[in-house]
């Protein structure tokens, strides 16, 4: 594996924003930090609603809907403890839009037999943000709606659906060179399926759907898909017509309701496989695309982004820098830093050229108790209208109230970036932290690893 900035890998041992600084300087790199936080703990503008604070939730896919794709117990445990943690805007985790799309057989599923059941999770989570924080306090709840594609399997085995063949990402996941990509006609059937799963969301209580185009999922492999023929490939316009036709379908089927999208602007996987990537086969990024396509989505009505990066499947590093790796993993030949500097800086740019875009920041977990000076940086230059993390809230779901409360984060409530969430995912889930909630959580990961060793 190529690595954007061969560095030594190291795992956090910062005590002191100072020590970071020299570690950047160490790097020939920078990070934004202001050490003024007020500005993430006032309330803001998104999708057309006043949400109370610029802190947000990343989606974080749980593994523990029941078989037809309704959110079990520790679904709804996990969004309660999100809404009584007091971020601003809780972006749920992904959610199939059929059946044939979910990521894993616990993935949940959005279809009018389901409906019922997001419903009683978003009254849940209302109703856990108002016993916490006051009547007055309502996040923001966005539904991510999704196509697993290539990493299908809505059974126990894999069922992939690629759109386009892939030499690094098939050998990774054992896809032959014969095997079949979805057809146009298939293609073109699924922007009303998403916009059924819309209408259902915002029937559920939802305040907003994202049509998720990041991470290696059908309708972002398609924006890489260079060597696919015919009208979804080849051509920049081929390449976004999924993803545009999603979008009309969706704002047509529910005029009302705001539609964001969480989309990748760096794949990390080199030109002619990665979208947002230079010609020249290297690593380096080339935002023409990405930016091209935005302005595109802004037109056709899309209100807010939130930027990702990389493939989880395939290069987790590059969007979740960590200390230690899930599994087998790898342990990357580059500095944690470096990728979220990386992050913060092709959002900077994506910012600078696209101004009228409403930017959601990603890939800040690793920072520990020091992501909101970082945070507030990026919301207060107006690069970010709000800051996210991931692995943060499931380490640590009040995160957002001792900022408002106490002005800071509590060190040992922090995520420490060890993967145990991510390797629980690999494994089928049910995820949550194995570290800080760990009586729920570290049996379900020994029992997955006493699992691995018998078979
Ligand atoms: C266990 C796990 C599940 C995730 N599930 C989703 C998901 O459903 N949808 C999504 O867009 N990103 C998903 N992500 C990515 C996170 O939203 C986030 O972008 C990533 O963890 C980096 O942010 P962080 O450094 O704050 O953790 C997941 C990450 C992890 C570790
Ligand atoms: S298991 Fe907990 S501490 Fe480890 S990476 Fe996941 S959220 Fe962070």
């Amino acid at each position: 594996m190529q690595f954007f900035h061969p560095s030594f890998h190291e795992r956090f041992r910062f005590t002191d924003w100072s020590q970071i600084e020299a570690k950047l300087a160490e790097l020939g790199l920078s990070l934004p930090r202001s050490p003024d936080l007020s500005v993430l703990t006032r309330p803001v503008e998104l999708a057309g609603r006043t949400v109370p604070n610029a802190l947000l939730i990343h989606p974080m896919e749980g593994c523990d809907s029941d078989e037809l794709g309704r959110p079990g117990e520790l679904t709804l445990r996990r969004y309660r403890r999100f809404a009584a943690g007091g971020a601003g805007v809780i972006w749920a985790e992904a959610i199939a839009v059929l059946p044939e799309g979910r990521g894993n057989p616990h993935q949940l599923c959005l279809l009018s037999e389901t409906r019922d059941s997001f419903a009683r999770m978003v009254e849940e989570a209302h109703a856990a943000a108002r016993e916490a924080l006051g009547e007055a306090h309502r996040p923001l709840l966005i539904a991510q709606l999704k196509h697993a594609g290539r990493y299908s399997r809505p059974e126990s085995a894999p069922a992939p659906i690629i759109a386009r063949h892939c030499p690094p990402l098939d050998k990774a996941r054992g896809i032959p060179s014969d095997y079949p990509v979805i057809s146009d006609a298939e293609l073109a059937a699924l922007p009303e399926r998403f916009a059924a799963a819309a209408r259902l969301a915002a029937e559920a209580g939802f305040d907003a759907v994202d049509v998720k185009a990041c991470h290696g999922y059908l309708l972002h492999e398609l924006l890489g898909a260079y060597t696919r023929e015919g009208p979804y490939g080849g051509e920049f316009e081929n390449r976004v017509r999924l993803l545009l036709d999603t979008v009309a379908a969706v704002r047509a089927e529910v005029p009302g309701l705001p539609v964001g999208t969480r989309l990748n602007v760096y794949d990390a996987l080199p030109h002619p496989w990665g979208f947002g990537m230079a010609a020249d086969g290297s690593l380096r990024p080339d935002l023409k695309e990405p930016l091209r396509l935005m302005r595109r989505l802004v037109k056709a009505g899309v209100s807010f982004f939130n930027l990702a990066y990389g493939n989880p499947y395939y290069n987790p590093h590059v969007e979740r820098p960590y200390d230690t790796p899930a599994g087998a993993g790898y342990v990357p030949q580059e500095h944690p830093l470096a990728g979220v500097a990386l992050m913060c800086e092709l959002h900077r740019q994506v910012h600078e050229a696209l101004p009228e875009a409403v930017l959601i920041a990603t890939g800040l977990s690793w920072l520990r108790q020091f992501f909101p000076c970082v945070a507030a940086a990026m919301v207060g230059a107006g690069e970010a209208r709000l800051a996210g993390v991931g692995r943060m809230a499931l380490a640590y779901p009040d995160f957002a109230r001792d900022l408002l409360e106490r002005g800071e984060l509590a060190p040992e409530k922090v995520c420490i970036t060890c993967s145990g969430c991510s390797q629980l995912m690999r494994g089928g889930g049910p995820v949550g932290c194995v570290v800080r909630d760990r009586e729920v959580y570290r049996p379900l990961f020994l029992a997955q690893k006493r699992n691995e060793g018998q078979s």
